[in-house]
């Protein structure tokens, strides 16, 4: 009985553990200072780098907000050649800033704002 209780204690501990660790914020080491913007800041990086290839072929369209965040972990793997081929196709990948930027946006919930 007594070890059935410590398995349970161990099991509540874990779940708790993992909640903080992973919970809604799917890229935690990323820090966001402002809000982003789906349409001013989003957007114009997917349509400037990524739409001219991908707006109904190469397997991806990504072209507005639904199918942006329905592939959001695409595009941020493909964007860091993690697990994806790297995005834009042949390089250079894109700054830093500008993926931590979708991170962000995702972090914050992948608002069409
Ligand atoms: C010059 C054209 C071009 C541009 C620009 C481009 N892609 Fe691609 N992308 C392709 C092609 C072609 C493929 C398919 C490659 C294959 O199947 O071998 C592809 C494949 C992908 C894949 C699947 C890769 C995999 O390993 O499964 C993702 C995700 C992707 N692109 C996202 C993006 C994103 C995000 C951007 C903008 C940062 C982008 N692409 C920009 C041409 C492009």
């Amino acid at each position: 009985m007594k070890s059935l209780l410590f398995f349970l204690i161990i099991l509540v501990m874990f779940s708790c553990n993992k909640d903080k660790v992973g919970g809604n914020v799917p890229f935690p080491d990323v820090q966001c200072a402002d809000s982003v913007s789906f349409s001013s800041d989003i957007l114009p990086i997917i349509q400037d780098n990524c739409t001219g290839c991908h707006n109904n072929q190469n397997g991806y369209t990504l072209t507005n907000h639904q199918n942006i965040s329905a592939n959001y972990s695409a595009i941020v793997g493909s964007m860091k050649g993690n697990g994806f081929q790297l995005m834009p196709q042949g390089g250079p990948a894109l700054p830093d800033s500008l993926i931590q930027k979708i991170q962000c946006w995702v972090n914050q919930g992948r608002k069409n704002n």
